[in-house]
């Protein structure tokens, strides 16, 4: 038996083609004052045109901000002199490819480049049979030998069909846990290198959000948001992208009865920076396939 269905590994090389795609363009658009609207805008808009869908709102991350930071409808926020981590998740048929790169404005080489060996050392340990704590101790020894931390509290993450985040966790750091990466598992490997403490918290902004749980509300307002969040076949979306001029209100309402979970933006302390890189890897029979490979050359 083969790890993955010849279709299946077709549709998980279609989307990593795609994100390295639209990731090389958007990417390219980061420079002071353009604003973040612009460039998720963009990305969204193309992923949608070359493949089935977006896997989870573009999520761009400034300074101390790591994570699930992703722009509200009317905000006109611009790129200044930050660190910027720009993560992208595209699906075909439900088939996620999940990549992140960091676009350094603030003169800060270094960081980036623990975030990137820490990657590229994470994907020469994965494979199968390989315990995820061994693959965490490589991620922490290359953020520390440039200098950094990484971040403790974040991890990488299994994807499958039309679930952006499942098991297995990969830690960022050296943990002795026994778990062992299975052929047939999709990963998402994303170390975060800091000069911080290494651990975020959350931020008071949630612009993304889930549906939990699917029942009947009898708010209309809500009722017509439930109708549109169906569409994201049970992926993370923006709030931005309900098309209502009483979203907010909609959430708080389907936040309250359980329906939609949102994701306050993860941060580390004011001050530090953040940098981030994400590989989506295929675990098989006696390798990986890196199916977003390209993105660091
Ligand atoms: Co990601």
């Amino acid at each position: 038996m083969t790890a993955f269905a010849p279709d299946v590994v077709e549709s998980y090389r279609e989307a990593g083609e795609i994100l390295t795609t639209v990731m090389e363009e958007s990417r390219a658009m980061i420079e002071p004052g353009v604003t973040h609207l612009e460039v998720a805008e963009y990305a969204e808009d193309r992923v949608r045109e070359l493949g089935d869908g977006l896997a989870f709102p573009v999520n761009i991350s400034v300074d101390e901000a790591a994570s699930h930071a992703t722009p509200a409808r009317d905000d006109d926020t611009t790129f200044d002199d930050g660190m910027v981590c720009l993560d992208i998740g595209v699906h075909v048929d439900g088939y996620i490819a999940d990549a992140a790169v960091t676009v350094d404005l603030s003169d800060t080489p270094e960081l980036v480049a623990a975030a990137e060996d820490a990657l590229a050392a994470a994907v020469e340990t994965a494979g199968p049979g390989v315990p995820v704590g061994e693959i965490g101790a490589e991620i922490e020894a290359a953020i520390e030998a440039r200098g950094y931390t990484p971040i403790y509290n974040l991890s990488g993450h299994g994807v499958q069909q039309y679930d952006a985040h499942t098991e297995p966790n990969v830690p960022n750091r050296g943990v002795d846990r026994s778990v062992e990466l299975e052929p047939g598992q999709a990963v998402a490997i994303e170390p975060f290198a800091t000069d911080g403490r290494g651990k975020v918290g959350e931020g008071s902004t949630e612009e993304i959000f889930e549906l939990v749980a699917d029942r009947s509300v009898r708010n209309r307002t809500a009722r017509q948001a439930l109708e549109q969040i169906r569409e994201f076949d049970g992926l993370p979306f923006a709030a931005r992208a309900l098309d209502s001029s009483r979203t907010e209100m909609a959430l708080r309402r389907l936040s309250q009865q359980g329906i939609v979970k949102g994701y306050p933006v993860l941060k580390e302390s004011d001050g530090t920076l953040v940098s981030q890189a994400e590989h989506t890897i295929l675990v098989t029979e006696d390798s990986t396939e890196v199916i977003t490979a390209g993105l660091f050359d």
